[in-house]
């Protein structure tokens, strides 16, 4: 059995905060967690939840987390706290980690994040920026990892907007040694510096591809996933979104081209007949809810390393 390992570097606001034996490390624990070999009672501690945006797997998971370890969440909702009126991050940051042991920010801009990171005195958490979403990545990582055992062979396809979802499966993929392909419309490629330090972090190994073709990209794979096309604060792209990436639906002609065995992830929330069929979210390949529940044992997992 495996405990949890203090991380190096005390926030985790981008995958790239973690090296690739504390990615494996976390996957182990997280599975030790779901497996109930592990208990960890982190009595007293508490854990500040920030959401500048709706959830319900993120800001629940954190909670049940918490829970779980014996600690307790508060969350502090922007509308009815003084973030919502303005108050500077510099300000809320000193004060809620005087109270909290640890912090969670759902936010829109990664430089907001690490401006709470700069003035915390506590550990930073990101639970989702329109640039990554590394918990989330990690929990599919755990879910691919039940199914296919170890990562060598995988291939992970990723369909829909090159955002923070697909960033965040791009670099712990590239921390776990997994291929990822990526394919969205023209215009919706992953972040440049995102590609590139994936490619470092491959050492130019040729396993990330980028690519406007869903079909070649699902071709012999053992993963597919995708997400929503319309994030978060793109409320007003809808229309538009929806005709760009019409021909990016996850349907059972899609996956004709993938692997035998392959598997079906989506992040949820879910749009279906947009991103996917009906047919294929609900199909016996699916992991969809496996993958959710995964979302708990991760924020256990790594609340235990961050708060060691
Ligand atoms: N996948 C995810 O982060 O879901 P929520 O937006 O519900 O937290
Ligand atoms: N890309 C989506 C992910 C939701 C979990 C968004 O940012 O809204």
């Amino acid at each position: 059995m495996l405990n949890p390992v203090k991380l190096a570097n005390k926030n985790f606001l981008s995958s790239l905060d973690i090296s690739s034996e504390e990615l494996f490390n976390i996957l182990e624990i997280a599975k030790n967690f779901k497996s109930k070999d592990l208990k960890i009672k982190l009595n007293d501690k508490v854990l500040g939840l920030i959401f500048d945006k709706s959830s319900t797997r993120t800001r629940v998971s954190f909670q049940v987390a918490m829970s779980r370890l014996g600690g307790t969440t508060v969350d502090l909702n922007p509308t009815t706290s003084q973030i919502g009126r303005g108050e500077p991050i510099r300000d809320t940051a000193r004060v809620l980690s005087k109270y909290c042991d640890v912090l969670a920010i759902r936010t829109f801009k990664q430089s907001d994040l690490e401006e709470y990171s700069k003035w915390s005195s506590k550990p930073v958490i990101n639970a989702l920026t329109d640039l990554e979403h590394p918990c989330q990545a990690i929990a599919d990582y755990m879910t691919i990892k039940e199914e296919f055992v170890d990562f060598r062979n995988v291939v992970l396809t990723f369909i829909g907007d090159g955002n923070n979802v697909a960033n965040s499966l791009i670099l712990c993929g590239a921390l776990l040694g997994v291929e990822v392909r990526i394919a969205c419309p023209k215009g919706y490629e992953p972040n440049s510096l995102i590609i590139n330090k994936a490619n470092e972090i491959y050492k130019n190994k040729n396993l990330l591809k980028i690519t406007n073709e869903p079909q070649a990209a699902v071709s012999g794979a053992n993963v597919i996933y995708t997400d929503v096309w319309s994030s978060m604060g793109e409320e007003n792209q809808k229309e538009q979104k929806d005709k760009e990436f019409k021909g990016f639906t996850i349907d059972s002609e899609l996956l004709a081209h993938a692997d035998k065995d392959a598997i079906v992830l989506h992040c949820l929330p879910a749009y279906r007949s947009k991103e996917i069929t009906d047919e294929v979210f609900e199909s016996k390949i699916s992991r969809i809810f496996e993958q959710a529940e995964n979302r708990m044992h991760v924020q256990q997992a790594l609340l235990s390393c961050l708060l060691q």
